[in-house]
């Protein structure tokens, strides 16, 4: 059973994976309107992935005695000055993702909930993955700069793009 406490904390990043989902939608529109198809394509299945991680947290909270809640989502950014200011957005955003998730590891240790501490856990694995991804990333458009043909082959390869980081070696 989980505290009032404990359900409140989950719930809220809850609220914060969906958010995530739409703001990683509304990059997936921006890329493809502007004709970047391998950029719209990642983010689409960022969004799909995020959209994941709030389902989880769904099911945990209504399987241990709580109720998940949906609620009302802020509006996402749905324009970009850059490519680049895009995924500085991304990253800055899986930085405070990887925050919250580490104020709910706090919170889980305190009410000694080691069910919700062991849970959270693979939540804590993946924004390892997240911000090496998104830094992967931001480095490979700082070499491109403004040049349009690294842009071009940046567009065709970011879907195969892998990070590999000691997360990833990490057995489910
Ligand atoms: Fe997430
Ligand atoms: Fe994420």
């Amino acid at each position: 059973m989980l505290s009032k406490n404990i359900e409140k904390a989950l719930n809220s990043q809850i609220k914060i994976e969906a958010e995530s989902s739409q703001i990683y939608l509304a990059m997936a529109c921006w890329a493809e309107v502007k004709g970047l198809e391998g950029v719209a394509g990642f983010m689409y299945k960022q969004s799909q992935e995020e959209r994941d991680h709030m389902l989880k947290l769904v099911k945990y909270v209504n399987e241990r005695g709580g109720h998940a809640q949906v609620s009302a989502l802020s509006a996402p950014n749905v324009t970009f000055k850059s490519f680049k200011e895009m995924f500085e957005e991304l990253y800055k955003h899986e930085i405070f993702v990887s925050e919250s998730i580490n104020e709910l590891v706090h919170i889980s240790l305190q009410e000694k909930d080691y069910s919700t501490h062991n849970f959270l856990q693979w939540y804590v694995a993946e924004q390892i993955e997240e911000e090496a991804m998104a830094r992967t990333i931001l480095d490979k458009i700082n070499l491109i700069g403004d040049d349009k043909g690294g842009l071009y082959l940046f567009d065709r390869d970011i879907l195969n793009l892998t990070v590999s980081t000691a997360a990833t070696t990490t057995p489910e």
